[in-house]
């Protein structure tokens, strides 16, 4: 059995992902999530009391905590998810970007490597604990963009290209992940994947803000001709992907993730227009993203190779259940968007 730390497991993957540790496995988990504006305790609640989950509210960034929580918890895997992840964000503010993603990776790298190592006094030992593992849940945009006309994919050997400070932070992060396993040995693993989908999404990426304008007659803004590619993929396939990884992928090895199933995001938007049974009237072009990556797509060969991994959901019965749930748990949007969900947590754990 081991005690998993996973980073940011109050934000959309991450909460799934302590959800399906905790159904499919007997392992123990720590949460370790700041609650900035995209953690939210309420996407815990079905598990705030189980008896292999522990919650701590913290920064990544202070080394003091994160090397209290190693010691205290006993932690021998970090799952990393803790990031700030809005691409349109980290256009208007880059530094937080920076700090959280490349500094907060560092802090958890440089905690992982002190408590691991079987003889920590000796400084040139490259010796960790059996079963030990580190890793960094990246993402497909470290790659740049790909020629929406030229085809083509991404592997895990295409070069990085990130385009916007959000991909520059992840793939830098990815980076320091790498030298730490060429210099101090340090198990790790990344992970690639492409976009998610599915419940418990921050209302600021596209689907759920998508959903949630049309189920209010509001008015649907795409960007440019909305003719970005992006190549879904359900986040519980995602969390089995990264326990794929986890559980048997090979040290010090890179595995993209992908669902291979590109759409347009104006199509996105039909489909969900069509779903709710309103007029495509509600869509309303807007200008560009600026950098806007026009297309993203995952040879996700690697991994189904190695690690027998494939996703379950078609996009069809993923994007039917993730609108059913948005209507379902219109108090879950309602406090989300309020900020009510600040006062649940004081509420849940005191101040
Ligand atoms: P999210 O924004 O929903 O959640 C991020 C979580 O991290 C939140 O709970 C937040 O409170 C926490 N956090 C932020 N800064 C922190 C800090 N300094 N210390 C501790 N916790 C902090 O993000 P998400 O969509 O769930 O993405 C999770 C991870 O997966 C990210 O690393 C992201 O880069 C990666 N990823 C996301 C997607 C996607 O489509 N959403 C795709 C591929 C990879
Ligand atoms: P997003 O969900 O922000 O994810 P990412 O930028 O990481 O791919 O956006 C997905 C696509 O949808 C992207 O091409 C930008 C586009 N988009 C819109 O057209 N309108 C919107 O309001 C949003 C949030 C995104």
């Amino acid at each position: 059995m081991k005690t998993i730390l996973i980073t940011g497991g109050a934000g959309f993957i991450g909460s799934n992902f302590v959800k399906y540790i905790l159904e499919n496995t007997e392992h123990g988990v720590v949460n370790l999530d700041a609650l900035t504006y995209a953690g939210n305790p309420e996407n815990l609640r079905d598990v705030s009391g189980h008896p292999r989950y522990r919650f701590v509210k913290g920064d990544i960034c202070d080394g003091e905590l994160v090397d209290g929580v190693f010691r205290e918890y006993d932690v021998d895997t970090v799952a990393n998810l803790a990031a700030e992840s809005h691409v349109d964000r980290s256009i208007t503010n880059p530094e937080i970007f920076l700090r959280t993603n490349i500094l907060g990776t560092h802090t958890l790298l440089e905690a992982a490597k002190k408590h691991w190592k079987t003889r920590p006094d000796d400084k040139y030992s490259r010796e960790y604990r059996a079963g030990v593992r580190f890793l960094q849940v990246s993402t497909d945009e470290v790659y740049g963009t790909l020629d929406a006309e030229g085809g083509g994919m991404f592997k895990e050997t295409t070069p990085l290209a990130p385009n916007s400070p959000y991909s520059a932070s992840k793939a830098s992060a990815d980076l320091l992940v790498r030298a730490y396993h060429e210099t101090f040995g340090l198990p790790v693993n990344i992970t690639r994947c492409s976009n998610n989908y599915g419940p418990f999404q921050f209302p600021e990426k596209l689907i759920p803000l998508m959903i949630n304008n049309c189920g209010a007659d509001r008015k649907l803004p795409v960007y440019g001709d909305g003719m970005q590619i992006r190549d879904w993929l359900h986040v519980r396939d995602h969390c089995s992907a990264l326990y794929a990884v986890l559980d048997k992928g090979r040290i010090g090895e890179v595995y993209n993730i992908g669902g291979n199933n590109e759409k347009a995001n104006i199509d996105i938007v039909k489909l969900i227009i069509q779903n709710l049974g309103k007029d495509e009237s509600l869509i309303e072009h807007v200008p560009d993203r600026p950098g806007h990556d026009r297309r993203y797509a995952i040879d996700n060969a690697k991994i189904t190779r190695e690690l027998g991994w494939s996703p379950s959901y078609t996009f069809e019965r993923g994007l039917a259940e993730t609108i059913r749930w948005y209507a379902d748990n219109g108090a879950w949007m309602e406090n989300v968007i309020s900020g009510n969900y600040l006062a649940y947590y004081a509420e849940m754990y005191g101040d």
